[in-house]
Parts: structure tokens; C-alpha cells; sequence
């Protein structure tokens, strides 16, 4: 049985808590939310099913300790407590936050030092499989096609564009051997002006409920080539952190991403 500590109580952390629920070989052994809002998780997990015996807290240390591995899927400004917990604790840890900072990044790497930690904005297996198809079709295209990244998410999501569509250029660029912060051009607000040939060129759309969609454009005088992933459940998501989670407890520490798991 696999003891999973889970951070972050929202719609991700009742994706997971409803995954584990359908699984013989997870069990979860607590969950970690903001201070003061333990009371409202309880409710929200207990109807979910979640045992009155599991423990709902705002430490992650005072969870982790009867965990095997952690799962993030709380917000960015956890991410540095969360990764120094777990390596001072020696628990594995997942973490699937995006828009995490400079800090967050480097707690994760510091962490990493001392146990296994798998970073991943998108745990869906599609879009591991779309990033080597997008560094594919960069390299052979070359900055003669221009290239567009389109994603589209429900009106909750804080960050944009999403940690997915930012790791897509960043293959896109590479595909190109481009600095991908060189050609990154998001005109959030209307005031950059156009942008420049070879630019990677984002747009943003927050709708409804969307769990997610990407779409990475080439475009020549000729011909477009479009390759879109479009969620449709955000299981997905779940279901990819979950193996990750059961696959990086047999690893010695390190920072890997779902590609080592896919590879
Ligand atoms: N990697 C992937 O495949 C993937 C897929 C989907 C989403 N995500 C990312 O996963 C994260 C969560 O997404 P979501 O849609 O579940 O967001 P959400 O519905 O807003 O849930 C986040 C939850 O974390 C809680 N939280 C905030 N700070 C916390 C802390 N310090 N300790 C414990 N819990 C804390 C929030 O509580 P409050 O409401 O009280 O702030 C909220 O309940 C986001 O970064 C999102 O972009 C990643």
C-alpha cells in the first residue's frame, strides 16, 4: 500500500483524493491546506468519502510523516514549505504547481538534492508525447514558419499563459536552438506592438470550465500544421500524478519530469 500526504484541497486535490478512492494499492494518509481552512475541506473531503480518521491539517510536516511520497497540487506560495518539508523528511515528492517562482524552483532543486522530486506542469501523457512532436516539427521548420501557441482553461486559473503553454514554447525554441526568452511574445495588455519574425506568439483564453486545451501552430505562406491536446477530464491529470507518485518512490534523489517516467 502506498501512503500518499496530499497538499492542497481544491479541484486537483478532490481529483486526486477521488482517484486514490478507485485504487486497491493507495491509501491517503492526510492532506495539507491553508491555515483556517481545515474545517471546510473536511466537509468538502468527507463527501468525497474521506474517513474522518484522515487527517486534515495546515502543516505539511505534520502530515508527511506517515506518508511514502507527497503530492503537490496546492498554489504556487506553497511550494518552498512544501519542498523543504519533504526533504528535510525524506519523503519523495510530486509537485504539479504551475506559476511556481524563482524560490519555489529552487526549493524544488535544493529538495532534490536530498530525495527523489518529479516536477511537472501537465501530468497528462498526451502532452508528453505532444512536446517531442513540437521539438520535431521546429527543428525540420525552422524559424521560416512563424509559430503561435493558443491555450484556452476555465476562468479560475491565476496563472497565464499556463505553465503548459510556457513548457511548449520552451520546446518549441529548443527545437529551433532559439533562447526561448528571446522569442517568448505575450501582449497581455495590447502595448508591446507587433512582434518580430521568429517570435513564439501566445494567446490567452479563460472560459467556463475548461480543463484545458493547447494548441501549437506553424504557419508558412503555404501551409499551416496545427497540433492541439485538448483535455476533456482532468482524471488525467490525476491518474498521470498518481503513477508518477507510485514510480518515483523506487528512485534514488533526483529532479526528474514525466518524460523519465514515459521514457
Ligand atoms: N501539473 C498538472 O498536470 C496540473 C493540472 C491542473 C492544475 N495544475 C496546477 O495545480 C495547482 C492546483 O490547481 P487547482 O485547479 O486544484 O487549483 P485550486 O482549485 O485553486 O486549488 C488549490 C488549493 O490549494 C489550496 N492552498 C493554497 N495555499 C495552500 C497552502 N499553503 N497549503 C495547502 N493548501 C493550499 C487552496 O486553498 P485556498 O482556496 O484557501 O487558497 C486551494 O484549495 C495550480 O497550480 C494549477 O495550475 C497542474
Amino acid at each position: 500500500m502506498l501512503r500518499i500526504a496530499l497538499i492542497g484541497a481544491g479541484r486537483m486535490g478532490q481529483a486526486i483524493v477521488s482517484e486514490i478512492a478507485t485504487s486497491p494499492d493507495l491509501i491517503l494518509a492526510g492532506v495539507c491546506v491553508r491555515e483556517g481552512g481545515e474545517s471546510a475541506a473536511i466537509t468538502r473531503l468527507s463527501a468525497l468519502g474521506v474517513s474522518p480518521d484522515v487527517p486534515v491539517l495546515s502543516r505539511p510536516q505534520d502530515i508527511l510523516r506517515n506518508a511514502d511520497v507527497v503530492v503537490d497540487f496546492s498554489l504556487p506560495d506553497a511550494c518552498e514549505s512544501v519542498a523543504n518539508a519533504a526533504g528535510r523528511q525524506g519523503i519523495p515528492l510530486v509537485c504539479g504547481l504551475t506559476g511556481i517562482d524563482a524560490r519555489g524552483r529552487s526549493a524544488l532543486r535544493d529538495a532534490s538534492a536530498h530525495i527523489p522530486v518529479l516536477y511537472e506542469r501537465n501530468m497528462s501523457l498526451g502532452i508528453a508525447v505532444m512536446q517531442g512532436l513540437v521539438r520535431q516539427a521546429a527543428s525540420v521548420l525552422g524559424s521560416d514558419f512563424s509559430a503561435s501557441i493558443a491555450e484556452t482553461h476555465h476562468r479560475h486559473k491565476r496563472d497565464a499563459p499556463s505553465g503548459t503553454a510556457l513548457q511548449l514554447g520552451e520546446v518549441l525554441a529548443a527545437g529551433r536552438g532559439q533562447p526561448f526568452d528571446s522569442v517568448y511574445y505575450y501582449d497581455q495588455d495590447g502595448t508591446l506592438g507587433p512582434p518580430a519574425a521568429g517570435d513564439i506568439v501566445y494567446s490567452v483564453t479563460r472560459q467556463g470550465e475548461n480543463p484545458g486545451e493547447h494548441s501549437v501552430i506553424f504557419a508558412s505562406d503555404n501551409e499551416v500544421l496545427e497540433l492541439t491536446h485538448r483535455v476533456t477530464n482532468r482524471r488525467v491529470f490525476a491518474q498521470g500524478a498518481l503513477r508518477a507518485a507510485a514510480w518515483l518512490v523506487s528512485q534514488p534523489a533526483g529532479y526528474y519530469g514525466l518524460s523519465d517516467l514515459v521514457a
